[in-house]
């Protein structure tokens, strides 16, 4: 893994020496947030040797060097998603790359369906913390020492210090943002009823299939990591109708513009501190 990582690292430096500071996964309904950004550099995942290259319609791929401001990040447009069919490890391989390219934090965004009696579609959730019981962890296997320690502490995935500047950040911009725990599901099927039920015993607020793997791999390396969830559903048996992608997008849409705002003035302030 660590000679594959080398090789992606080696294939994206051959095309761009930019330095990052931030790292930011796009999830569904941002992923044109990237082509507003003052572009420096992009590189398509399909040039990169090794490289995992998502399968959803609708998520491009590639990595999008540039300022948010004065900040330098590189943005994942397109993720990959383990019920794609890759192994945790390769999920989380461009997570991983981004922190191999400089990034020393990385924010996190992912849209997901509501288990809080007190969400609505459309909210959006500031993650506190995380639940990955239901999926593998990227970290099963020999451990790379070089990214970080076999057992890596997880009591403060998300940092307490960013969750701050983006509740601070969304209250200067009256956006409205929830709190809670997110649980990561395999996927590609949302969740049944009970399934849901059990989720909800377990503390969660929000569930959805990405996300916690790839926060994994960033706290194993020592990045600072935040997340940000646009709740865009009410989760399976809370909701009275069944689930559907287009409801997913179309909710994603139209959460869009504050979700936009609302990462782009992060990014500043976190580049302020
Ligand atoms: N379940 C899982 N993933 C999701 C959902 C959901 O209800 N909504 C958006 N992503």
């Amino acid at each position: 893994m660590m000679e594959k990582l080398k090789k992606c690292l080696e294939s994206v430096r051959s095309k761009t020496d930019f330095v990052p500071e931030i790292g930011l996964i796009l999830g569904s309904g941002l992923g044109d947030f990237a082509d507003e950004i003052d572009i420096k550099a992009s590189v398509n995942y399909n040039e990169i040797e090794g490289f995992p290259v998502s399968t959803v319609e609708g998520h491009k791929g590639r990595f999008v060097f540039g300022y948010v401001g004065s900040v330098p990040v590189v943005i994942m447009q397109g993720r990959v998603h383990y019920y794609e069919g890759y192994s945790m490890q390769d999920v989380v391989l461009p997570t991983r790359l981004m922190g191999l390219l400089g990034i020393k934090t990385l924010i996190l965004t992912n849209a997901s369906g509501g288990l809080n009696k007190s969400f609505s579609p459309g909210d959006l959730m500031i993650l506190t913390d995380h639940i990955t019981t239901a999926v593998p962890s990227p970290l099963i296997g020999r451990n790379l020492d070089e990214l970080g320690p076999r057992f890596p502490d997880m009591s403060e995935v998300y940092s307490k210090r960013l969750r701050t500047i983006i509740r601070d950040t969304a209250e200067t911009l009256a956006i409205p943002v929830q709190e809670g725990v997110y649980v990561q599901f395999t996927g590609p099927n949302y969740e049944t009823p009970a399934e849901i039920r059990m989720a909800k015993s377990w503390g969660a607020d929000a569930v959805g299939m990405s996300t916690a793997c790839e926060a994994m791999a960033a706290k194993h390396m020592g990045l600072e990591i935040c997340g940000i969830s646009c709740v865009t559903n009410l989760a399976a048996g809370i909701s009275e109708t069944p689930l559907n992608h287009e409801e997913v997008q179309e909710n994603a849409a139209k959460a869009s513009a504050n979700f936009k705002l609302l990462v782009e003035q992060v990014i500043i302030n976190i580049g302020r501190e």
